[in-house]
């Protein structure tokens, strides 16, 4: 598949070097306002590159773009290539507003093209596994999930449209709906630095909900789920699981850590590019298997939009001083 990426800033990058390592995907052009930046990303001279995307569209044909820019120009990017036919994986968030989400997802529709959305927390192998306990249901009935995602601040938080939650938490929030199902309310308080919240799903269970931008100890989350045998929690950074579950009720207490050597080493001595990079390469196969209408792991636009007017609702729930329940 012949892919282009618009965008060669800091995810860009990591994006078009996914692109190319990749089998079956053929990275053919790149485009940003900043012709050197593309050109320092381009690694072949088989890559056109260009300071107009719609150029870009237009003259290269791919079948899929990748949209890594800012946030606010997201919307009008997508609707460009799902117009012309592409496929799109979008970083998040999706838009900058709700409105633009969902335009955004019938675009698609319309289209007949997979839209898909950056949530690569789904595919960080802590994750992963702790998904997979969870679906063993080794900690008994699960009956409350804890979810904390933050970093030391961001100074775009124009580009972003709505602070912490639409940055680090937008990824929060997709792994909540991610391993408890669909979210129906929220209760909340929400800055543009610090975001707290109880999110209730539909299968009853509550979700506690922190992101910020005051987290001095820098980037950092985890997500943790409580049963009636035992807990477990998918953190980084470092990235590593904990167990500690009974195997019956009143059994014996046993406590597992799965630590990630190879991706933390990696990482001390290459950046953590490269636990991104990781992440993305496997994004990149579901989002291959969803264009072939083959079951697939990643955020297709309706867990954009959800997860956008999950954001929205925590403001609008901060604001009334009062519960807000999801349409
Ligand atoms: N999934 C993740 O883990 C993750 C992490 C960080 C950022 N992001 C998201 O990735 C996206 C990009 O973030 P970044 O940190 O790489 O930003 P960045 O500022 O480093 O890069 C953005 C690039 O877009 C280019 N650009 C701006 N306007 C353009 C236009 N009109 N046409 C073409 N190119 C244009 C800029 O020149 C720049 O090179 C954002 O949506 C952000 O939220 C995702």
């Amino acid at each position: 598949m012949r892919l282009a990426v618009i965008g060669a800033g800091v995810i860009g990058r990591l994006r078009a070097a996914s692109i190319a390592d990749h089998r079956g995907t053929e990275l053919v052009a790149l485009a940003d306002v900043d012709r050197e930046c593309a050109a320092r990303v381009a690694r072949t001279g088989q890559i056109k590159i260009f300071t107009s995307y719609q150029q870009m569209i237009e003259e290269v044909r791919p079948e899929a773009v990748v949209v890594s820019t800012p946030p606010m120009l997201h919307e009008e990017m997508c609707l460009f290539a799902l117009e012309r036919g592409c496929h799109v994986l979008v970083e998040k968030p999706m838009s900058t507003t709700l409105e633009g989400c969902r335009r955004m997802a019938e675009t698609a529709r319309t289209a007949g093209r997979t839209l898909a959305i950056g949530f690569n927390h789904r595919f960080y192998p802590a994750v992963q596994w702790m998904k997979q306990v969870l679906r063993e249901g080794r900690i008994g009935t699960v009956d409350h999930f804890r979810i904390f995602g933050g970093h030391a601040g961001l100074k775009k938080a124009e580009e972003t449209g709505g602070g912490c939650l639409m940055d680090i938490g937008i990824h929060m929030t997709d792994l909540a709906r991610f391993v408890a199902g669909e979210i129906e309310s929220v209760y909340g308080v929400g800055s543009e630095d610090n975001a707290m919240a109880i999110l209730h799903a539909r299968s009853g269970v509550p979700i506690s909900y922190q992101s910020t931008w005051t987290e001095w100890r820098g980037f950092h989350w985890h997500v943790d789920a409580y049963g009636d045998r035992g807990m477990v929690r998918a953190a980084y950074a470092p990235m590593f699981n904990m167990l500690i579950a009974r195997d019956r009720r009143g059994g014996r207490r046993r406590r597992t850590f799965k630590l990630y050597p190879e991706i933390i080493v990696r990482e001390k001595i290459k950046g953590w590019e490269t636990t991104t990079k990781l992440t993305f390469d496997i994004e990149l196969s579901h989002f291959l298997k969803s264009i072939r209408g083959e079951p697939s792991e990643i955020a297709d636009a309706d867990s954009g939009v959800r997860a956008n007017a999950i954001a929205q609702a925590i403001h609008r729930s901060s604001r009334a001083r009062a519960p807000v329940v999801l349409e």
